[in-house]
């Protein structure tokens, strides 16, 4: 008995240790490592802290990215090539998704639409059909989901809204289309779940004040230093922790914790935009 009981106790303790899941993050320079200079840092190398030992957090984004550079790239692409079942991916993007067409396409630029609108244009001199924001979320979602992943689709974190000397909020088309999109997609029952992190982010800054917020952006109003990274990281977990994805629930931080800080109350998200 004895051994049989130990046996089972080393076979726990292993499964325990084990990889519960990887979590991808797709996105740009506001959640990759130090993509907007050597000071500074993106939220996504912040997030395992809050996740328990056996979640891996495997950080994909790129600065420059649009959803639109990131599908051309075949970037959600190879992350469905290694994503597993059980896994998590978070898709987070914004910053380089506004912008025209013309008369120069950037290559980040999304076609203006809030559904299956589509542009034509030459980038680089190859003929493109460019997608909406909330398709390029949709289409991303589905090579994940397709593969057993279950998805986040996450709004942008806003740029300093402290830079004016008040702290200034306002949702863009963006934080509506992350929101749209996972609801079309069937939301919770089909395993795509969103999280207002533009919203959370702009409560948490507008908590810590004008002065803190400025000393954390050293060169520009996207690019924060490692402790707004932080900031960012924290409200991103607040929103996933009041959501009602299993990842949300795998957060090692009780709410209670979470929501006496700075980083303040859950925010009922339903596509009207609460300020
Ligand atoms: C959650 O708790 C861990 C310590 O267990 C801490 O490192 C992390 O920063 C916390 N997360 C948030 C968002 O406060
Ligand atoms: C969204 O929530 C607000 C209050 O939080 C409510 O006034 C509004 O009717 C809701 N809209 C939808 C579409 O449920």
């Amino acid at each position: 008995m004895p051994f049989t009981l130990s046996a089972i106790l080393l076979s726990f303790l292993g499964a325990s240790s084990a990889t519960a899941a990887t979590v991808y993050l797709a996105g740009d320079s506001t959640m990759a490592k130090t993509s907007g200079g050597s000071n500074t840092q993106g939220w996504g190398e912040y997030l395992l802290y809050s996740l328990p030992s056996s979640y891996v957090v495997s950080n994909k984004a790129i600065g420059g990215r649009s959803a639109r550079s990131f599908t051309r790239e075949g970037r959600f692409q190879a992350i469905a090539n290694v994503v597993q079942s059980g896994d998590w991916v978070v898709v987070e993007f914004g910053h380089n998704d506004g912008g025209s067409l013309t008369p120069t396409d950037n290559g980040r630029t999304d076609c203006f639409g809030d559904g299956a609108q589509t542009c034509n244009t030459v980038y680089n001199g190859v003929a493109e059909t460019v997608l909406t924001y909330p398709a390029y979320y949709k289409n991303a979602a589905k090579l994940f989901l397709d593969k057993g992943a279950k998805v986040i689709l996450s709004s942008a974190t806003p740029n300093n809204i402290c830079e004016t000397g008040t702290c200034v909020w306002g949702p863009s088309r963006f934080d509506y289309y992350a929101w749209l999109a996972t609801s079309q997609l069937g939301g919770t029952s089909a395993g795509v779940y969103h999280v207002a992190h533009g919203q959370y982010a702009a409560q948490a800054m507008k908590a810590l004040g004008t002065t803190t917020v400025n000393a954390h952006y050293p060169n520009d109003h996207t690019h924060t230093d490692a402790y707004m990274a932080n900031v960012m990281a924290a409200s991103f977990v607040l929103g996933l922790k009041c959501g009602t994805s299993a990842l949300g629930a795998a957060v090692k931080n009780s709410t209670a914790s979470l929501t006496v800080t700075y980083l303040g109350p859950c925010i009922a998200f339903n596509g009207t935009i609460p300020i």
